[in-house]
């Protein structure tokens, strides 16, 4: 069967920075409370009006350009996002368009913060069984569009951003050793948009912050450590590999607290744990592939590196992986 590895990769995030003091000129909280209890510093958010797509192209062209390969060559186009341009198209049809990629088919996936190694499953499974030479899996974010800026439970956490990774045949040790998958819908009210067909919006509810992000963040804590926990060590056993095999692991980009209480179950050293929620908030997604590029861009991930990576999101939804670089 034919397995498959990262040709390349990129990540792109909004210039317009939102710090801790500009939030404090927005709702009742503190620089030292957001930091205390999430990490953050700063996030990157969208200017009103921008398109998700163009950052989404940004992120693209940088992992072809890496992967020396050129848009026409792509055969599948994965998007993962919960906040497209728009309901339809889909947003990787906009994104085709946008980096000409001529005879990819294009689809989005939906699994929120875990999309990303969601779309590294389907894509490596779609490899196998179809024989592409080439797919694109991007995960992008606006979450920014979803948020209720009176609300200092949710507002603080979030940011903008998108990540891509080209994937090709596996040449030599490189390759994506395993990923695992996992859903449970029973605690789909922990973390929820309620927009949609469901409830057809009223110009009332725009007043009221209907169609904004809902969280009991307690509980999405707790499934978070736990879901976290177990995705990496399933892709480990999957993989054949041991925490200690490991180079880096990279978990979701949510919480410094989270962060922390992974890196504790896996005995990892601070060198091995790539970390840069301070400045860009949770991107859902996004995060793993804009840390995951950033670590590749500035040498601190190199060829022949060993990485888990580990995430959670709505849904409930959680995913694991291991890569080889
Ligand atoms: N500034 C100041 N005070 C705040 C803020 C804020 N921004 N937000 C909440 N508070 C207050 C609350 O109102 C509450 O006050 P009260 O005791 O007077 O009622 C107090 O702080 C404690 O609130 P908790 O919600 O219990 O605080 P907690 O320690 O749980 O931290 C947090 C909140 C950061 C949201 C935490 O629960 C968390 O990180 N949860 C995970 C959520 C997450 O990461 N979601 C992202 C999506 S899912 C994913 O990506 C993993």
């Amino acid at each position: 069967m034919q397995t498959c590895q990262i040709l390349g990769s990129g990540h792109a995030v909004p210039h317009r920075i939102l710090t801790n003091a500009d939030l404090e000129q927005m709702v009742d909280t503190s620089d030292a409370w957001i930091i205390e209890r999430s990490g953050i510093r700063q996030r990157h958010i969208a200017e009103p009006g921008s398109s998700l797509s163009d950052l989404a192209a940004d992120a693209v062209k940088q992992a072809l350009e890496r992967a020396a390969t050129s848009a026409d060559e792509i055969d599948l186009i994965i998007v993962a996002t919960v906040s497209a341009d728009m309901k339809f198209p889909a947003m990787a049809c906009l994104l085709q368009e946008k980096i000409g990629a001529t005879k990819a088919a294009a689809f989005d996936i939906s699994a929120a913060c875990a999309g990303f190694i969601y779309g590294l499953h389907l894509a490596k499974s779609l490899m196998q069984t179809c024989a592409y030479q080439r797919v694109v899996v991007v995960a992008a974010e606006m979450l920014s569009s979803m948020v209720n800026w009176t609300d200092r439970n949710t507002c603080v956490l979030f940011g903008d951003g998108a990540g891509a990774v080209v994937l090709g045949p596996a040449e030599g040790n490189s390759g994506i050793l395993s990923t695992t998958i996992h859903s449970d819908g029973n605690h789909s009210k922990l973390l929820y948009n309620p927009a949609g067909s469901q409830h057809v919006l009223t110009p009332e509810d725009l007043n009221n912050n209907f169609a904004t992000i809902n969280m009991q963040g307690r509980e999405v804590f707790r499934h978070a450590v736990a879901s976290m926990t177990a995705a990496l060590n399933e892709a480990l056993e999957l993989a054949g590999l041991s925490a200690e095999d490991l180079d880096f692991i990279i978990p979701h980009q949510a919480n410094n607290r989270i962060i922390e209480a992974i890196a504790k179950r896996f005995k990892v050293p601070p060198g091995k744990l790539i970390v840069n929620v301070e400045r860009f908030g949770n991107t859902s997604a996004a995060s793993i592939p804009i840390a995951l590029n950033e670590a590749i861009q500035n040498g601190t991930i190199k060829k022949g590196a060993t990485v888990g990576m580990t995430t959670f999101g709505a849904g409930l939804t959680w995913a694991g992986a291991v890569i080889k670089i």
